[in-house]
Protein backbone atom coordinates (compact mmCIF):
# COMPACT_ATOMS: atom_id res chain seq x y z
CA UNK A 1 0.00 0.00 0.00
CA UNK A 2 1.47 3.52 -0.72
CA UNK A 3 1.73 5.62 2.09
CA UNK A 4 -0.88 8.21 2.45
CA UNK A 5 2.06 11.07 2.68
CA UNK A 6 2.91 9.79 -1.00
CA UNK A 7 -0.67 9.41 -1.92
CA UNK A 8 -0.98 13.44 -1.41
CA UNK A 9 2.19 14.27 -2.40
CA UNK A 10 1.19 12.96 -5.80
CA UNK A 11 -2.04 15.16 -6.42
CA UNK A 12 0.82 18.00 -5.05
CA UNK A 13 3.24 17.24 -7.32
CA UNK A 14 0.66 16.95 -10.24
CA UNK A 15 -0.59 20.32 -9.25
CA UNK A 16 3.13 21.80 -9.34
CA UNK A 17 3.76 20.76 -12.69
CA UNK A 18 1.01 21.56 -14.61
CA UNK A 19 1.45 25.04 -13.06
CA UNK A 20 5.12 24.66 -14.78
CA UNK A 21 6.92 24.41 -11.81
CA UNK A 22 9.14 21.51 -10.59
CA UNK A 23 7.10 18.54 -9.33
CA UNK A 24 10.16 17.69 -6.94
CA UNK A 25 8.90 20.62 -5.19
CA UNK A 26 5.60 18.67 -4.28
CA UNK A 27 6.72 16.55 -1.08
CA UNK A 28 3.96 16.32 1.25
CA UNK A 29 4.85 16.52 5.51
CA UNK A 30 3.10 15.91 8.68
CA UNK A 31 1.73 19.60 10.02
CA UNK A 32 3.78 20.71 12.34
CA UNK A 33 0.91 23.10 12.85
CA UNK A 34 -1.98 20.20 13.70
CA UNK A 35 -3.97 23.46 15.11
CA UNK A 36 -4.61 24.85 11.49
CA UNK A 37 -4.18 21.69 9.22
CA UNK A 38 -3.50 18.44 8.91
CA UNK A 39 -0.67 18.24 5.99
CA UNK A 40 1.55 20.76 4.16
CA UNK A 41 4.28 21.18 1.53
CA UNK A 42 6.85 23.95 2.06
CA UNK A 43 8.00 23.04 -1.76
CA UNK A 44 6.55 26.91 -2.92
CA UNK A 45 9.21 28.13 -0.45
CA UNK A 46 11.90 26.15 -2.32
CA UNK A 47 10.70 27.06 -5.76
CA UNK A 48 11.03 30.95 -5.02
CA UNK A 49 14.52 31.87 -5.85
CA UNK A 50 14.76 29.50 -8.76
CA UNK A 51 11.40 31.25 -10.68
CA UNK A 52 12.28 34.65 -8.75
CA UNK A 53 9.14 34.72 -7.82
CA UNK A 54 7.17 35.15 -4.40
CA UNK A 55 6.44 31.82 -2.49
CA UNK A 56 2.88 32.91 -1.76
CA UNK A 57 2.34 33.57 -5.40
CA UNK A 58 3.93 30.06 -6.23
CA UNK A 59 1.69 28.52 -3.42
CA UNK A 60 -1.49 30.33 -4.28
CA UNK A 61 -0.94 28.96 -8.45
CA UNK A 62 -0.57 24.90 -7.10
CA UNK A 63 -3.79 25.62 -4.56
CA UNK A 64 -5.62 26.62 -7.49
CA UNK A 65 -5.36 23.58 -9.24
CA UNK A 66 -6.01 21.59 -6.16
CA UNK A 67 -9.33 22.98 -5.36
CA UNK A 68 -12.04 20.65 -5.89
CA UNK A 69 -9.71 17.68 -5.34
CA UNK A 70 -11.94 15.72 -3.60
CA UNK A 71 -9.73 14.40 -1.19
CA UNK A 72 -8.97 17.43 0.68
CA UNK A 73 -11.44 19.62 2.65
CA UNK A 74 -9.11 22.38 2.66
CA UNK A 75 -6.08 23.43 0.77
CA UNK A 76 -4.59 26.71 1.44
CA UNK A 77 -2.00 28.96 0.78
CA UNK A 78 -0.75 30.46 3.77
CA UNK A 79 1.78 33.18 4.06
CA UNK A 80 5.11 33.52 3.85
CA UNK A 81 4.35 30.50 1.23
CA UNK A 82 2.95 27.19 3.02
CA UNK A 83 0.69 25.02 1.32
CA UNK A 84 -1.60 23.73 4.29
CA UNK A 85 -3.51 20.71 3.35
CA UNK A 86 -6.77 19.00 5.37
CA UNK A 87 -7.92 16.13 3.83
CA UNK A 88 -11.51 15.71 3.02
CA UNK A 89 -12.99 13.25 6.12
CA UNK A 90 -14.12 10.44 3.37
CA UNK A 91 -11.03 10.19 1.89
CA UNK A 92 -9.55 9.93 5.89
CA UNK A 93 -12.05 6.82 5.88
CA UNK A 94 -11.10 5.24 3.07
CA UNK A 95 -7.62 4.91 3.79
CA UNK A 96 -8.11 4.03 7.32
CA UNK A 97 -10.42 1.29 5.50
CA UNK A 98 -8.02 -0.25 3.43
CA UNK A 99 -5.51 -0.45 6.05
CA UNK A 100 -8.01 -2.39 8.40
CA UNK A 101 -8.33 -4.86 5.18
CA UNK A 102 -4.64 -5.34 5.04
CA UNK A 103 -2.62 -7.60 7.65
CA UNK A 104 0.15 -5.48 7.92
CA UNK A 105 -1.84 -2.15 8.12
CA UNK A 106 -0.34 -0.71 4.81
CA UNK A 107 2.92 -0.98 5.92
CA UNK A 108 4.98 -2.60 3.15
CA UNK A 109 8.32 -5.11 4.02
CA UNK A 110 11.86 -3.46 2.62
CA UNK A 111 12.65 -3.35 -0.96
CA UNK A 112 16.27 -4.14 -0.09
CA UNK A 113 15.90 -7.38 1.87
CA UNK A 114 19.30 -8.37 4.03
CA UNK A 115 20.66 -10.77 6.30
CA UNK A 116 21.47 -9.05 9.49
CA UNK A 117 22.75 -10.53 12.06
CA UNK A 118 21.95 -8.79 15.77
CA UNK A 119 24.59 -8.95 18.40
CA UNK A 120 22.99 -8.17 21.85
CA UNK A 121 22.74 -9.95 25.14
CA UNK A 122 26.14 -10.03 25.41
CA UNK A 123 25.91 -11.81 29.01
CA UNK A 124 29.43 -13.27 30.65
CA UNK A 125 28.56 -16.86 32.16
CA UNK A 126 29.82 -17.03 35.72
CA UNK A 127 28.22 -14.27 36.37
CA UNK A 128 24.73 -13.41 37.29
CA UNK A 129 23.15 -11.33 34.79
CA UNK A 130 22.52 -7.82 35.57
CA UNK A 131 20.39 -4.96 34.87
CA UNK A 132 22.98 -3.60 32.55
CA UNK A 133 22.57 -6.79 30.35
CA UNK A 134 18.83 -5.97 30.93
CA UNK A 135 18.94 -2.89 28.21
CA UNK A 136 20.71 -4.46 25.67
CA UNK A 137 18.75 -7.46 25.67
CA UNK A 138 15.50 -5.64 25.95
CA UNK A 139 16.80 -2.88 22.82
CA UNK A 140 18.07 -5.78 20.51
CA UNK A 141 15.16 -8.05 20.90
CA UNK A 142 13.19 -5.10 19.88
CA UNK A 143 15.62 -3.94 16.83
CA UNK A 144 15.00 -8.09 15.95
CA UNK A 145 11.52 -7.65 15.85
CA UNK A 146 11.39 -5.17 13.81
CA UNK A 147 13.91 -5.93 11.11
CA UNK A 148 12.00 -9.17 11.12
CA UNK A 149 9.06 -7.43 10.38
CA UNK A 150 10.14 -5.57 7.75
CA UNK A 151 11.10 -8.74 6.07
CA UNK A 152 14.84 -9.23 6.32
CA UNK A 153 15.89 -12.79 7.11
CA UNK A 154 17.45 -11.98 11.10
CA UNK A 155 19.66 -13.71 13.61
CA UNK A 156 19.90 -13.11 16.87
CA UNK A 157 23.54 -14.08 18.72
CA UNK A 158 23.53 -13.76 22.18
CA UNK A 159 27.33 -13.57 22.37
CA UNK A 160 28.45 -15.04 25.46
CA UNK A 161 31.33 -13.69 27.47
CA UNK A 162 33.12 -17.13 27.89
CA UNK A 163 36.73 -16.61 27.42
CA UNK A 164 37.66 -13.92 29.87
CA UNK A 165 39.77 -13.81 33.24
CA UNK A 166 36.51 -14.34 35.09
CA UNK A 167 37.53 -18.29 34.12
CA UNK A 168 40.89 -17.78 34.89
CA UNK A 169 39.46 -15.83 38.60
CA UNK A 170 36.99 -19.11 39.11
CA UNK A 171 39.44 -21.72 38.15
CA UNK A 172 41.56 -19.81 40.70
CA UNK A 173 39.62 -20.03 43.23
CA UNK A 174 37.95 -23.31 43.09
CA UNK A 175 41.77 -24.56 43.75
CA UNK A 176 41.89 -22.72 46.76
CA UNK A 177 38.72 -24.26 48.05
CA UNK A 178 39.09 -27.70 46.76
CA UNK A 179 42.82 -28.95 45.75
CA UNK A 180 41.79 -32.20 45.76
CA UNK A 181 39.72 -32.19 42.84
CA UNK A 182 40.29 -34.39 39.97
CA UNK A 183 40.61 -31.01 37.30
CA UNK A 184 43.64 -29.67 39.26
CA UNK A 185 45.75 -33.19 38.99
CA UNK A 186 48.01 -33.12 36.25
CA UNK A 187 48.74 -36.72 35.92
CA UNK A 188 44.57 -37.38 36.11
CA UNK A 189 43.25 -39.39 33.13
CA UNK A 190 40.41 -40.75 33.98
CA UNK A 191 36.66 -39.23 32.94
CA UNK A 192 35.75 -36.36 34.72
CA UNK A 193 32.98 -36.04 36.85
CA UNK A 194 29.57 -35.57 34.42
CA UNK A 195 28.71 -33.03 37.03
CA UNK A 196 29.70 -29.86 37.80
CA UNK A 197 31.40 -29.47 41.32
CA UNK A 198 29.16 -26.04 41.79
CA UNK A 199 26.03 -24.90 41.55
CA UNK A 200 24.90 -21.46 40.27
CA UNK A 201 24.24 -19.81 43.19
CA UNK A 202 27.93 -21.32 44.67
CA UNK A 203 29.41 -20.09 41.14
CA UNK A 204 27.91 -16.81 41.81
CA UNK A 205 29.15 -16.41 45.22
CA UNK A 206 32.36 -17.26 43.84
CA UNK A 207 33.45 -14.76 40.88
CA UNK A 208 32.19 -11.99 42.99
CA UNK A 209 34.40 -13.28 45.55
CA UNK A 210 37.48 -13.95 43.78
CA UNK A 211 37.40 -10.69 41.45
CA UNK A 212 37.38 -8.62 45.26
CA UNK A 213 39.93 -10.53 46.46
CA UNK A 214 42.37 -10.54 43.24
CA UNK A 215 41.56 -6.69 43.69
CA UNK A 216 43.75 -6.53 46.84
CA UNK A 217 46.11 -9.74 46.22
CA UNK A 218 48.41 -9.17 42.75
CA UNK A 219 49.86 -13.01 43.05
CA UNK A 220 46.15 -14.18 43.30
CA UNK A 221 45.47 -11.83 39.96
CA UNK A 222 48.89 -12.84 38.56
CA UNK A 223 47.74 -16.89 39.28
CA UNK A 224 44.16 -16.03 37.51
CA UNK A 225 45.97 -14.58 34.36
CA UNK A 226 47.39 -17.71 34.11
CA UNK A 227 45.21 -19.97 34.59
CA UNK A 228 43.20 -17.92 31.73
CA UNK A 229 46.27 -18.51 29.50
CA UNK A 230 46.56 -22.53 30.12
CA UNK A 231 42.89 -22.64 29.57
CA UNK A 232 43.12 -21.19 26.09
CA UNK A 233 46.21 -23.18 25.60
CA UNK A 234 44.04 -26.28 25.92
CA UNK A 235 44.75 -27.15 30.15
CA UNK A 236 42.41 -30.29 30.20
CA UNK A 237 41.01 -30.08 33.57
CA UNK A 238 40.42 -26.08 33.28
CA UNK A 239 38.65 -26.90 30.03
CA UNK A 240 36.33 -29.07 31.88
CA UNK A 241 35.39 -26.81 34.60
CA UNK A 242 35.07 -24.37 31.74
CA UNK A 243 32.24 -26.67 30.58
CA UNK A 244 30.85 -26.99 33.51
CA UNK A 245 30.71 -23.28 33.56
CA UNK A 246 29.21 -22.67 30.68
CA UNK A 247 26.73 -25.42 31.28
CA UNK A 248 25.77 -23.97 34.83
CA UNK A 249 25.38 -20.53 33.43
CA UNK A 250 23.93 -21.17 30.24
CA UNK A 251 21.01 -22.77 32.15
CA UNK A 252 20.41 -20.06 34.52
CA UNK A 253 20.77 -17.50 31.91
CA UNK A 254 18.39 -18.65 29.52
CA UNK A 255 16.06 -19.14 32.44
CA UNK A 256 16.26 -15.45 32.68
CA UNK A 257 15.73 -15.00 29.08
CA UNK A 258 12.56 -16.43 28.99
CA UNK A 259 11.28 -14.50 31.98
CA UNK A 260 11.99 -11.51 29.77
CA UNK A 261 10.68 -12.93 26.76
CA UNK A 262 13.61 -12.24 24.87
CA UNK A 263 15.23 -15.32 22.48
CA UNK A 264 18.02 -15.78 20.26
CA UNK A 265 18.73 -18.14 17.56
CA UNK A 266 22.15 -18.32 18.45
CA UNK A 267 23.90 -19.16 21.27
CA UNK A 268 27.41 -18.61 20.43
CA UNK A 269 30.12 -17.76 22.96
CA UNK A 270 33.11 -15.67 22.22
CA UNK A 271 35.60 -18.71 22.44
CA UNK A 272 33.75 -20.37 19.04
CA UNK A 273 35.76 -17.55 17.00
CA UNK A 274 39.10 -18.82 18.08
CA UNK A 275 39.60 -21.73 15.38
CA UNK A 276 40.03 -18.50 12.90
CA UNK A 277 42.74 -16.43 14.59
CA UNK A 278 45.49 -17.92 13.96
CA UNK A 279 45.28 -18.08 9.90
CA UNK A 280 43.47 -14.52 10.58
CA UNK A 281 47.11 -13.04 12.69
CA UNK A 282 49.21 -14.43 9.80
CA UNK A 283 46.56 -12.96 7.15
CA UNK A 284 46.95 -9.52 8.81
CA UNK A 285 50.46 -10.12 9.12
CA UNK A 286 51.29 -11.06 5.31
CA UNK A 287 49.13 -8.05 4.06
CA UNK A 288 51.59 -5.96 6.06
CA UNK A 289 48.85 -4.45 8.51
CA UNK A 290 49.77 -5.78 11.43
CA UNK A 291 53.05 -5.24 12.84
CA UNK A 292 54.97 -5.44 16.47
CA UNK A 293 54.74 -2.77 18.97
CA UNK A 294 56.86 -2.80 22.21
CA UNK A 295 55.80 -6.46 22.48
CA UNK A 296 52.54 -6.98 21.25
CA UNK A 297 51.05 -7.35 17.51
CA UNK A 298 48.96 -4.55 16.27
CA UNK A 299 46.94 -2.54 13.56
CA UNK A 300 47.13 0.70 12.80
CA UNK A 301 43.39 2.21 12.79
CA UNK A 302 43.79 6.27 12.76
CA UNK A 303 42.75 8.16 10.64
CA UNK A 304 43.83 11.37 9.11
CA UNK A 305 40.59 13.59 10.20
CA UNK A 306 40.05 11.92 13.52
CA UNK A 307 39.56 14.58 16.31
CA UNK A 308 39.77 12.00 19.14
CA UNK A 309 42.55 9.63 19.87
CA UNK A 310 42.36 6.27 18.09
CA UNK A 311 44.71 3.75 19.57
CA UNK A 312 45.62 1.10 17.14
CA UNK A 313 44.06 -2.45 17.80
CA UNK A 314 45.49 -4.71 19.48
CA UNK A 315 45.63 -8.62 18.05
CA UNK A 316 48.02 -10.42 20.39
CA UNK A 317 49.34 -9.01 23.46
CA UNK A 318 52.71 -9.41 24.32
CA UNK A 319 51.90 -12.22 26.32
CA UNK A 320 50.53 -13.68 23.06
CA UNK A 321 46.98 -13.74 24.52
CA UNK A 322 44.20 -12.75 22.69
CA UNK A 323 42.09 -9.78 23.31
CA UNK A 324 38.25 -8.23 23.38
CA UNK A 325 39.42 -6.59 19.83
CA UNK A 326 40.61 -10.27 18.41
CA UNK A 327 38.06 -11.81 19.44
CA UNK A 328 35.38 -9.53 17.84
CA UNK A 329 37.36 -8.97 14.98
CA UNK A 330 37.06 -12.95 14.35
CA UNK A 331 33.71 -12.82 14.96
CA UNK A 332 32.88 -10.28 12.47
CA UNK A 333 34.94 -12.81 9.54
CA UNK A 334 33.20 -15.95 11.11
CA UNK A 335 29.64 -14.22 10.51
CA UNK A 336 30.69 -13.41 6.99
CA UNK A 337 31.53 -16.65 6.33
CA UNK A 338 28.97 -18.33 8.09
CA UNK A 339 25.41 -16.31 7.20
CA UNK A 340 27.00 -14.09 4.63
CA UNK A 341 26.21 -11.01 7.13
CA UNK A 342 24.97 -8.17 5.34
CA UNK A 343 24.61 -5.79 8.33
CA UNK A 344 25.85 -6.72 11.50
CA UNK A 345 23.95 -4.69 14.62
CA UNK A 346 25.59 -4.62 17.51
CA UNK A 347 23.36 -3.23 20.98
CA UNK A 348 25.79 -2.65 23.31
CA UNK A 349 26.52 -0.15 26.43
CA UNK A 350 27.59 3.08 24.61
CA UNK A 351 30.61 3.02 26.73
CA UNK A 352 32.13 0.73 24.18
CA UNK A 353 32.16 2.65 21.68
CA UNK A 354 35.82 3.32 20.87
CA UNK A 355 36.26 -0.22 20.80
CA UNK A 356 33.42 -1.10 18.53
CA UNK A 357 35.38 1.84 16.31
CA UNK A 358 38.60 -0.02 16.19
CA UNK A 359 36.72 -3.28 15.83
CA UNK A 360 34.83 -1.78 12.65
CA UNK A 361 37.90 0.08 11.42
CA UNK A 362 40.23 -2.92 11.51
CA UNK A 363 37.93 -5.10 9.98
CA UNK A 364 37.48 -3.08 6.76
CA UNK A 365 40.93 -2.37 6.85
CA UNK A 366 42.10 -5.81 6.15
CA UNK A 367 39.04 -6.48 4.67
CA UNK A 368 37.32 -8.90 6.25
CA UNK A 369 34.37 -6.49 6.09
CA UNK A 370 34.14 -5.02 2.53
CA UNK A 371 32.66 -1.73 2.25
CA UNK A 372 28.69 -3.36 1.59
CA UNK A 373 28.72 -5.11 4.83
CA UNK A 374 27.00 -2.80 7.14
CA UNK A 375 28.83 -2.21 10.69
CA UNK A 376 26.14 -0.62 13.36
CA UNK A 377 26.86 0.42 16.50
CA UNK A 378 24.06 0.98 19.31
CA UNK A 379 25.11 2.51 21.67
CA UNK A 380 23.02 2.58 24.72
CA UNK A 381 23.26 4.63 27.93
CA UNK A 382 23.07 3.56 31.42
CA UNK A 383 20.29 2.54 33.52
CA UNK A 384 20.60 5.09 36.99
CA UNK A 385 18.64 4.87 39.90
CA UNK A 386 16.30 7.87 41.42
CA UNK A 387 19.50 9.34 42.59
CA UNK A 388 20.86 9.88 39.18
CA UNK A 389 23.83 6.93 40.23
CA UNK A 390 23.84 3.68 38.17
CA UNK A 391 20.98 1.59 39.00
CA UNK A 392 21.76 -0.55 42.49
CA UNK A 393 20.47 -2.36 45.49
CA UNK A 394 19.51 -0.76 48.63
CA UNK A 395 22.72 -1.69 50.27
CA UNK A 396 24.33 -0.79 47.34
CA UNK A 397 24.85 -3.92 45.77
CA UNK A 398 24.43 -4.69 42.11
CA UNK A 399 20.72 -5.49 41.87
CA UNK A 400 20.45 -9.19 39.80
CA UNK A 401 17.72 -9.18 37.15
CA UNK A 402 15.94 -11.94 38.66
CA UNK A 403 15.04 -9.43 41.55
CA UNK A 404 14.51 -6.59 39.99
CA UNK A 405 11.78 -8.19 37.40
CA UNK A 406 10.27 -9.95 40.55
CA UNK A 407 9.86 -6.33 42.41
CA UNK A 408 8.08 -5.09 39.58
CA UNK A 409 5.50 -7.83 39.25
CA UNK A 410 5.19 -7.23 43.01
CA UNK A 411 4.26 -3.24 42.96
CA UNK A 412 2.17 -4.60 39.42
CA UNK A 413 0.04 -7.09 41.70
CA UNK A 414 -0.48 -4.31 44.62
CA UNK A 415 -1.77 -2.17 42.41
CA UNK A 416 -4.21 -4.28 40.69
CA UNK A 417 -5.39 -5.65 43.68
CA UNK A 418 -5.74 -2.06 45.13
CA UNK A 419 -9.72 -2.10 46.14
CA UNK A 420 -10.93 -4.96 44.04
CA UNK A 421 -11.15 -8.77 44.49
CA UNK A 422 -9.33 -10.77 41.78
CA UNK A 423 -8.33 -14.44 42.31
CA UNK A 424 -4.86 -14.45 43.56
CA UNK A 425 -3.44 -16.75 40.23
CA UNK A 426 -4.85 -14.55 37.73
CA UNK A 427 -3.67 -11.57 39.39
CA UNK A 428 -0.12 -12.87 39.61
CA UNK A 429 0.28 -13.98 35.73
CA UNK A 430 -2.23 -10.73 35.15
CA UNK A 431 0.82 -9.27 37.25
CA UNK A 432 3.94 -10.63 34.97
CA UNK A 433 2.51 -9.73 31.49
CA UNK A 434 2.00 -6.01 32.91
CA UNK A 435 4.98 -5.82 34.55
CA UNK A 436 7.08 -6.89 31.73
CA UNK A 437 5.34 -3.57 29.48
CA UNK A 438 6.21 -1.58 32.59
CA UNK A 439 10.27 -2.90 32.32
CA UNK A 440 10.37 -2.37 28.80
CA UNK A 441 8.01 0.25 27.61
CA UNK A 442 10.22 2.30 30.72
CA UNK A 443 13.34 1.35 28.69
CA UNK A 444 12.25 1.77 25.10
CA UNK A 445 10.40 4.90 25.12
CA UNK A 446 13.77 6.63 25.80
CA UNK A 447 16.06 7.04 22.93
CA UNK A 448 18.70 4.07 23.29
CA UNK A 449 21.70 6.30 23.82
CA UNK A 450 20.66 8.45 26.25
CA UNK A 451 20.98 7.59 29.93
CA UNK A 452 17.16 7.09 32.17
CA UNK A 453 15.98 6.91 35.23
CA UNK A 454 14.81 3.16 36.50
CA UNK A 455 11.47 4.64 38.32
CA UNK A 456 9.28 1.74 39.43
CA UNK A 457 6.51 3.53 40.70
CA UNK A 458 6.09 5.79 37.30
CA UNK A 459 6.72 2.75 35.66
CA UNK A 460 4.25 1.17 36.87
CA UNK A 461 1.76 3.64 36.61
CA UNK A 462 -1.66 2.70 34.95
CA UNK A 463 -1.43 6.52 33.80
CA UNK A 464 0.76 8.49 31.78
CA UNK A 465 3.18 7.20 29.13
CA UNK A 466 3.76 3.95 30.61
CA UNK A 467 3.48 0.43 29.43
CA UNK A 468 0.92 -0.35 31.91
CA UNK A 469 -1.60 2.66 30.28
CA UNK A 470 -0.76 1.15 26.86
CA UNK A 471 -2.25 -2.23 28.07
CA UNK A 472 -4.96 -0.75 29.60
CA UNK A 473 -6.20 0.83 26.59
CA UNK A 474 -6.07 -2.35 24.38
CA UNK A 475 -7.61 -4.00 27.52
CA UNK A 476 -10.09 -1.72 27.64
CA UNK A 477 -10.96 -2.14 23.57
CA UNK A 478 -11.25 -5.62 24.36
CA UNK A 479 -13.93 -5.20 26.67
CA UNK A 480 -15.75 -2.90 24.49
CA UNK A 481 -15.43 -5.28 22.13
CA UNK A 482 -16.55 -8.46 24.10
CA UNK A 483 -20.01 -6.70 25.24
CA UNK A 484 -20.48 -5.99 21.45
CA UNK A 485 -20.23 -9.19 20.67
CA UNK A 486 -22.19 -10.46 23.82
CA UNK A 487 -25.06 -8.18 22.78
CA UNK A 488 -25.77 -10.74 20.12
CA UNK A 489 -23.57 -8.60 17.59
CA UNK A 490 -21.70 -10.07 14.90
CA UNK A 491 -18.53 -8.88 13.91
CA UNK A 492 -18.41 -9.28 10.25
CA UNK A 493 -21.65 -7.19 10.15
CA UNK A 494 -19.06 -4.38 11.68
CA UNK A 495 -16.95 -4.15 8.28
CA UNK A 496 -17.06 -0.56 6.63
CA UNK A 497 -15.48 2.61 7.93
CA UNK A 498 -17.50 5.62 7.31
CA UNK A 499 -16.71 9.01 7.93
CA UNK A 500 -15.68 10.31 10.99
CA UNK A 501 -18.52 11.85 13.06
CA UNK A 502 -16.53 14.52 15.67
CA UNK A 503 -13.15 15.62 16.38
CA UNK A 504 -12.11 13.25 18.62
CA UNK A 505 -12.46 10.33 15.99
CA UNK A 506 -10.34 12.39 13.16
CA UNK A 507 -7.84 12.61 15.68
CA UNK A 508 -8.12 8.96 15.86
CA UNK A 509 -7.78 8.04 12.37
CA UNK A 510 -5.11 10.77 11.71
CA UNK A 511 -3.17 9.15 14.47
CA UNK A 512 -3.68 5.79 13.07
CA UNK A 513 -2.48 7.17 9.25
CA UNK A 514 1.12 6.98 10.67
CA UNK A 515 1.79 3.52 11.33
CA UNK A 516 3.72 2.72 8.39
CA UNK A 517 6.21 5.71 8.51
CA UNK A 518 6.54 5.11 12.14
CA UNK A 519 7.75 1.60 11.64
CA UNK A 520 9.85 2.45 8.45
CA UNK A 521 11.65 5.11 10.66
CA UNK A 522 12.25 2.92 13.97
CA UNK A 523 13.42 0.30 11.48
CA UNK A 524 15.55 3.16 9.53
CA UNK A 525 17.21 4.55 12.41
CA UNK A 526 16.96 0.96 14.90
CA UNK A 527 14.75 3.24 17.16
CA UNK A 528 12.32 1.61 18.99
CA UNK A 529 11.09 4.73 21.07
CA UNK A 530 9.70 5.89 17.87
CA UNK A 531 7.12 3.26 17.74
CA UNK A 532 6.67 4.15 21.58
CA UNK A 533 6.05 7.66 20.73
CA UNK A 534 3.44 6.36 18.07
CA UNK A 535 1.41 4.02 20.20
CA UNK A 536 1.46 6.56 23.39
CA UNK A 537 0.02 8.79 20.82
CA UNK A 538 -2.89 6.21 19.59
CA UNK A 539 -3.65 5.21 23.16
CA UNK A 540 -4.21 8.57 24.02
CA UNK A 541 -6.30 9.29 20.66
CA UNK A 542 -8.22 6.38 21.31
CA UNK A 543 -8.65 7.55 25.09
CA UNK A 544 -10.40 11.03 24.16
CA UNK A 545 -12.59 9.08 21.47
CA UNK A 546 -13.84 6.23 23.72
CA UNK A 547 -14.87 9.52 26.72
CA UNK A 548 -16.96 11.26 23.39
CA UNK A 549 -18.72 8.92 22.21
CA UNK A 550 -20.54 6.36 23.57
CA UNK A 551 -19.70 3.54 21.16
CA UNK A 552 -22.38 0.63 22.73
CA UNK A 553 -25.29 2.85 22.76
CA UNK A 554 -24.96 4.70 19.42
CA UNK A 555 -28.61 4.02 17.35
CA UNK A 556 -26.97 4.12 14.57
CA UNK A 557 -26.12 0.81 13.49
CA UNK A 558 -23.95 2.22 10.50
CA UNK A 559 -22.05 4.52 12.78
CA UNK A 560 -21.88 2.07 15.67
CA UNK A 561 -20.34 -0.52 13.40
CA UNK A 562 -17.53 2.14 11.94
CA UNK A 563 -16.64 2.54 15.15
CA UNK A 564 -16.48 -0.95 16.05
CA UNK A 565 -14.60 -2.10 12.88
CA UNK A 566 -12.23 0.85 13.75
CA UNK A 567 -11.33 -0.24 17.42
CA UNK A 568 -10.71 -3.55 15.98
CA UNK A 569 -8.14 -1.74 13.65
CA UNK A 570 -6.73 0.11 16.47
CA UNK A 571 -6.39 -2.67 18.71
CA UNK A 572 -4.63 -5.23 15.87
CA UNK A 573 -2.23 -2.13 15.33
CA UNK A 574 -1.78 -1.38 19.20
CA UNK A 575 -0.91 -5.53 19.35
CA UNK A 576 1.27 -5.62 16.62
CA UNK A 577 3.27 -2.63 18.04
CA UNK A 578 3.64 -3.74 21.40
CA UNK A 579 4.73 -6.82 19.54
CA UNK A 580 7.27 -5.25 18.41
CA UNK A 581 8.64 -3.82 21.58
CA UNK A 582 8.80 -7.35 23.19
CA UNK A 583 5.42 -7.58 25.21
CA UNK A 584 2.05 -8.58 25.08
CA UNK A 585 -1.57 -7.70 26.67
CA UNK A 586 -3.54 -9.69 29.18
CA UNK A 587 -7.35 -10.13 28.18
CA UNK A 588 -8.37 -7.67 31.26
CA UNK A 589 -6.30 -6.27 34.29
N1 LIG B 1 30.06 -9.51 27.25
C1 LIG B 1 30.24 -8.12 26.99
C2 LIG B 1 30.00 -7.30 28.26
O1 LIG B 1 29.40 -7.79 29.21
C3 LIG B 1 29.31 -7.60 25.93
C4 LIG B 1 29.49 -8.24 24.58
C5 LIG B 1 29.02 -7.35 23.48
N2 LIG B 1 29.18 -7.93 22.18
C6 LIG B 1 30.34 -8.01 21.52
N3 LIG B 1 30.37 -8.56 20.33
N4 LIG B 1 31.45 -7.55 22.02
O2 LIG B 1 30.45 -6.18 28.32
Amino acid sequence: MKKIIELIGEQVTSAFEKAGYDGGLGAVNLSNRPDLCQYQCNGAMAAAKKYHKAPIAIAGDVVELLKGNIIFESVEAVPPGFINITLSPSYIAGYIQNMSEDDRFGCNETEHKKTIVIDYGGPNVAKPLHVGHLRSAIIGESIKRIARYMGNHVIGDVHLGDWGLQIGLIITELRARSPKLPYFDEGFDGEYPAEAPFTMSELEQIYPYASGYSKEHPEYLAAARQATADLQAGNKGYNALWKHIIDVSVADIKKNYEKLDVSFELWKKESDVQQYIPDMVQMMKDKGYAYESEGALVVDVKEDTDMKEMPPCILLKSNGATNYETTDIATILERKKLFNADEIIYVVDKRQSLHFEQVFRCSRKTGIADDSTGLTFVGFGTMNGKDGKPFKTRDGGVLRLETLISDINEAVYKRIMENREMDENEARGIAEKVGLSAIKYGDLSNQASKDYIFDVDRFTSFEGNTGPYILYSIVRIKSVLAKYAESGNSMDSARNIIAPANKSETDLMLALLKYSDVIEQAYNDNAPHKICQFIYEVADAFNGFYHENRILAQEDSERKESWIRLLVLVKNILEQCINLLGFEAPEHM
